[in-house]
């Protein structure tokens, strides 16, 4: 049995709505597919504003853009997460604080965020793990106390909540990713979402070039020209039609992605009682979109030799972030060593991810399930 770590769950709805784009000749950014999007966005999330980008990377470097983040601020964010959430921070000139994470939720330890602030923290990049909320209240709050920005980093958790309210809509800016990595996608695609009507005008003119393009097209001013530093962020329609499909299967899709979570973590769960592996934390107050399904070996070895054997039975199970600060650029760039962030190292070495995705049958899952307590079985 040869079994994938994803497939995207894509149909002939979506395959029809980029026939029907292509067709009508309408295939620019910021068109009436991208607008319907966005509209669908706000209504579902409840945010005030949402614009659809290329990618959850340039939705995170248009936030900081847009709080005019700037050489000498200092952002805090954890350095288990993709590269994406750093660069954002580095294109600006800005300083990436590295904090640690919780091992229950491998999310960003508030905590520790407090140790990190200091007189330059001009913003807080909470990154919500697997589709789990960080403790979003205590980030807030820190905030609040410091007046400072928070950008959630909600590439991996669209349709999550915490305490009833769904991620990527708590902070001063959420951002989205709809990489075909992501449980809803259209290949290459993001968004952000703001309650600021000040942001979202700023980042519309960052998104068009620094123009004011999109308050021409609404007929607001006669001509648009160039108003200040911008980049091209805006997504064309033909992606934003298969958007809008995959948004109107946004319950059926996390639904299905819950269900094969669930059953690997009930399957599994005596393994982790009697501490042979660690499971996930959900903690109460958040509602999570099964996004990932991962676990955690007592060592390196340990994970190294159960992913082999998995691989070797057909099983695409993989490992995830290597940590940001302990990276080839993190020491040289920025001077971080590895024992600076222990839980963060000791996560990265020892955690595994096993496939999931909508359509994954009944009888693959028993297959992985079966071949993981195997395999943990001769470790
Ligand atoms: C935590 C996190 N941030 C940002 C990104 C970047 O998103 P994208 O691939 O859409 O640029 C990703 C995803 O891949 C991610 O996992």
């Amino acid at each position: 049995m040869k079994i994938p770590f994803i497939k995207p769950f894509l149909g002939e709805e979506e395959i029809e709505a980029v026939t029907n784009v292509l067709r009508s000749g309408k295939i620019h950014g910021d068109g009436p597919i991208g607008k319907k999007v966005e509209s669908k966005l706000r209504y579902l999330f409840g945010s005030k504003h949402a614009l659809l980008t290329t990618s959850g990377t340039h939705a995170l470097e248009m936030s900081l853009m847009a709080l005019g983040i700037m050489s000498g601020d200092e952002i805090i964010l954890p350095s288990f997460t993709f590269a994406s959430t750093a660069n954002a921070i580095m294109l600006q000139g800005a300083k990436p604080v590295f904090a640690e994470i919780e091992l229950g939720t491998l999310n960003i330890d508030p905590i520790d965020i407090k140790k990190k602030i200091t007189k330059k923290t001009r913003a807080i990049i909470p990154v919500h793990y697997a589709g789990v909320g960080c403790k979003m209240d205590d980030i807030m709050a820190l905030a609040k106390k410091n007046n400072i920005f928070v950008v959630e980093d909600a590439a991996q958790a669209v349709c999550a909540r915490y305490k009833g309210r769904y991620l990527g809509t708590i902070g001063d800016i959420g951002c989205y990713s709809f990489h075909e990595t992501k449980n809803i996608t259209c290949g290459e695609g993001g968004a952000l979402m703001t309650d600021s009507d000040e942001i979202k005008e700023r980042a519309e003119i960052i998104r068009e070039k620094g123009t004011n393009r999109s308050a021409f097209l609404r007929g607001e001013v006669d001509k648009y020209t160039w108003i200040e530093k911008g980049s091209s962020y805006v997504n064309s329609d033909i992606l934003s039609a298969v958007l809008n499909v995959q948004l109107d299967r946004m319950k059926e899709i996390t639904a299905r992605r819950k269900k094969i979570y669930d059953y690997y973590n009930d399957s599994l769960k005596d393994l982790a009682e009697r501490e042979r592996i660690y499971l996930p934390e959900i903690p109460p107050e958040c509602e999570h979109n099964g996004h990932i399904f991962y676990f955690r070996l007592r060592t390196e070895q340990e994970r190294y030799h159960c992913m082999a054997e998995l691989k070797n039975r057909g099983i695409g199970a993989t490992f995830h972030y290597i940590p940001l600060h302990s990276s080839p650029y993190g020491r040289r760039r920025l001077g971080y060593k590895a024992e600076d962030l222990p839980i963060t190292e000791l996560v990265s070495k020892t955690l595994i991810r096993l496939p999931l995705y909508p359509q994954m049958t009944n009888k693959k899952m028993e297959y992985i399930v079966d071949n993981v307590r195997n395999v943990l079985g001769r470790l």
